[in-house]
């Protein structure tokens, strides 16, 4: 049963100059590409009671509440579902929020990146840090109770101190969730045609990620780049992700996770509002691959690598197996046993690309 969706919305004011993600500034094609969006759902999902729908993008918040109401009401539900949209800090008045809310979205995420309004500027956002602040103050007022918010370090003349500085806001804002992201520069990215001056380097990027879990101790720090204020916190959506457990990608661009087979939909939104159910990529992954996934995204999560799961999904024995490589890195103090298998310790996540290689044949 696939219980998991996830809702790609193609659509964004600007393009920000370090973003990949696969959105488009002509909006005028919005109402097309929702029709083709409930097509797709229409034509794909098989009514199994959803417990978690996330919309990301792009910038999902582009839409009317109403817009967004007519794609839930193509879902069923399990009792208690998380629904999340992600939003952009704008000038919302408190009826689209509130619209939001009585709709039953339940959980939002903002994108704020930085508190620093120059380096919002030379990175192509259209807000400022007020902008942000207040946002998640007509949020909360709105009534929400679960709101998450994204913030990127590593960026152009962010230094240690900015960095802490926008730690300290988030931590004054009293939210339920923290997503950060060590800035990449992605190609065909403005920031790859043209690159930015004063980009902290790879130390520094380190750095700066050892001080968010220094300041972030007091919240539950459940995967490599996730912090939830508590257990009941974490983002169930994407937990289920590195569980490597079933889910629909609806939409241009989404990728989907569905009896071992990972589909992926066409990037171009005219061609996929002539065809939404077209499938741009469709792989049939075998049992190597899906151990191999299963380890590398079990390793980004506190919890680790647990080695009953490990055996009853695909008969191997973890500690046999990988005996060589767990050796090396209990040696060095980058992988540690737990009471159920191994995980990453804090100096092994700062290395976790090199190490997470050697698991893959
Ligand atoms: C799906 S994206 C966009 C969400 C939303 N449209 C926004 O911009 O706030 C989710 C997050 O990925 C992060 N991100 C996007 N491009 C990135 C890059 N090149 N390097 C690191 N993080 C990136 C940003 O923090 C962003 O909020
Ligand atoms: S970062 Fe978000 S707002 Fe900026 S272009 Fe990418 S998806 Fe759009």
């Amino acid at each position: 049963m696939v219980q998991y969706s996830y809702i790609h919305i193609p659509f964004c004011k600007q393009k920000c100059k370090y973003c990949a993600f696969i959105s488009y500034v002509n909006l005028s094609f919005i109402d097309e590409y929702i029709k083709a969006l409930i097509f797709e759902i229409k034509n794909t999902y098989k009514n199994e009671p959803q417990k978690t729908v996330y919309f990301g993008g792009g910038t999902p918040s582009i839409l009317s509440y109403g817009k967004i109401g007519e794609i839930l009401n193509c879902f069923k539900f399990e009792k208690n579902p998380e629904i999340t949209v992600e939003i952009n800090p704008e000038n919302f008045d408190r009826e689209y929020l509130k619209g939001l809310f009585n709709i039953g979205v339940n959980r939002i995420s903002v994108g704020v990146q930085t508190f620093d309004d120059e380096i919002l500027k030379n990175i192509g956002r259209r807000h400022s840090s007020k902008t942000a602040i207040k946002v998640i103050e007509e949020l909360k007022n709105v009534g929400f109770k679960n709101i998450s918010i994204d913030l990127m370090y590593g960026l152009p003349d962010q230094t240690i101190e900015k960095w802490e500085y926008d730690l300290k806001i988030a931590k004054s804002l009293d939210i339920e969730h923290l997503s950060t992201y060590g800035l990449k520069i992605e190609d065909k990215t403005y920031f790859a045609k043209f690159p930015p001056k004063k980009l902290p380097n790879e130390d520094l990027q380190a750095k700066m990620y050892e001080i968010l879990l220094d300041e972030m101790k007091h919240f539950y720090h459940y995967e490599i780049s996730n912090f939830a204020k508590n257990e009941n916190f974490i983002s169930k959506h994407n937990i289920n992700y590195w569980n490597l457990n079933p889910y629909y990608g609806f939409g241009a661009s989404a990728s989907g996770f569905i009896k071992n087979k990972r589909y992926k939909n066409q990037d171009n939104l005219k061609k996929y509002i002539l065809n939404p159910i077209l499938k741009e990529d469709e792989i049939e992954l075998n049992k190597n691959d899906i151990l191999e996934e299963f380890i590398f995204l079990g390793f980004r999560k506190f919890e680790g690598v647990k080695t009953l799961d490990i055996k009853e999904k695909f008969g191997v024995d973890f500690e046999v197996e990988y005996k060589n490589i767990l050796e090396k890195y209990e040696k060095t103090g980058h992988i540690e046993k737990t009471k159920e298998g191994f995980r990453l310790t804090k100096s092994g996540i700062l290395i976790s690309n090199y190490i997470l290689c050697d698991f893959i044949k």
